[in-house]
């Protein structure tokens, strides 16, 4: 039963308020804020509270349109992304990386709104979803149309410059800004499939994940495991691979081996260090008595 006051919230949120400051209302989608953003529109594309079919069906609707509209987004974004790539604008590409990287931060810290929903009010929402599912949304397969054309300017600009992956990975400072460019790749594709386990793990509270659970498709839930972590650009980790996989002890001492810095021949830089700090404020015992004051 719920109290009047409920009742009143409830109808009042329904109706324009009137905002005081300019004396005209707002929620009837009249003022250039409304028009210019659509919001009568937009506030109409989710059931009105009357035809929920519970409370919690406005969460689930709200969290997915989000979600669509992020990776639109991200999408979009690729466009400028190419075409900076493919201008050799390293820059752009850059700023572009970034603010895709922060829409993946966003989309994955979002999915924990709708992870409040508990398993009973899912399974009461899921009987109005027909067959829908998740391998129908657009923003998602927009997004991985989107990131083919990103891995193919990238390959591209590696061959423009005579140069492979592992080129890059093993000379970094004499390929920095390639270097820098992979390495924002790999922050999109891993924001990517955190966004993926953090789905994994909703999908896990809400449904759960087991063979016997199947998506509205038929899709077993236990699938869903391994493509969480399906990457974008997979050249990019499998350097990785290939480095670790080339990797030998020469070169190493064991861990109880005293180090010799001046016959450090792996670490040049070091070996033409001092071994004692040589302003006596920063040395250790400085620094140690320091801490002793603050007791
Ligand atoms: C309670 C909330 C959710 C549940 C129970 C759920 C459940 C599932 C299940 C069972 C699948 C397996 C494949 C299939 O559906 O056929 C799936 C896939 C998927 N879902 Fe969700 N989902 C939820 C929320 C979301 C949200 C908010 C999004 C955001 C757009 C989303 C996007 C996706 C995508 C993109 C896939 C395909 C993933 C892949 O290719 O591995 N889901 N979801």
């Amino acid at each position: 039963m719920r109290s009047v006051r409920a009742k009143n919230l409830h109808l009042a949120l329904q109706a324009p308020i009137e905002n005081k400051y300019m004396g005209k209302p707002v929620g009837a989608g009249l003022l250039d804020y409304e028009v210019y953003l659509r919001t009568s529109e937009l506030r109409s594309l989710q059931s009105s509270p009357q035809d929920l079919v519970i409370p919690d069906e406005m969460l689930f609707q709200i969290a997915h349109q989000s979600q669509e509209l992020w990776l639109k987004l991200a999408a979009f974004e690729t466009i400028g992304l190419v075409e900076a790539i493919d201008g050799d604008d390293l820059w752009a590409a850059a700023e572009t990386l970034k603010r895709q990287i922060l829409v993946m931060k966003t989309l994955e810290s979002e999915l924990a709104v709708i992870s409040t929903l508990s398993p009973e009010a899912f399974l009461v929402v899921r009987r109005y979803l027909g067959n829908g599912s998740g391998l129908q949304s657009p923003g998602y397969f927009e997004l991985l149309l989107a990131a083919e054309a990103a891995n193919d300017a990238l390959s591209d600009l590696l061959k423009r410059r005579g140069v492979s992956i592992r080129d890059v990975y093993e000379e970094r400072a004499r390929y920095r800004d390639l270097h820098h460019i992979c390495e924002r790749f790999v922050d999109l594709d891993s924001g990517f499939q955190m966004w993926l386990t953090a789905h994994f793990m909703l999908v896990r509270r809400t449904l759960g994940i087991d063979r016997s659970v199947k998506a509205l498709d038929g899709f077993p839930t236990v699938a869903l495991g391994p493509r969480t972590t399906k990457p974008l650009f997979p050249a990019l980790w499998d350097v990785r691979v290939e480095m670790s996989r080339g990797w030998t002890r020469e070169g190493g001492t064991s861990p109880a081996t005293l180090r010799s810095r001046d016959t450090s021949p792996s670490h040049p830089s070091l070996s033409s260090r001092p071994l004692v700090a040589c302003d006596e404020s920063e040395s250790a015992s400085g620094i140690r008595a320091g801490l002793g004051n603050r007791k």
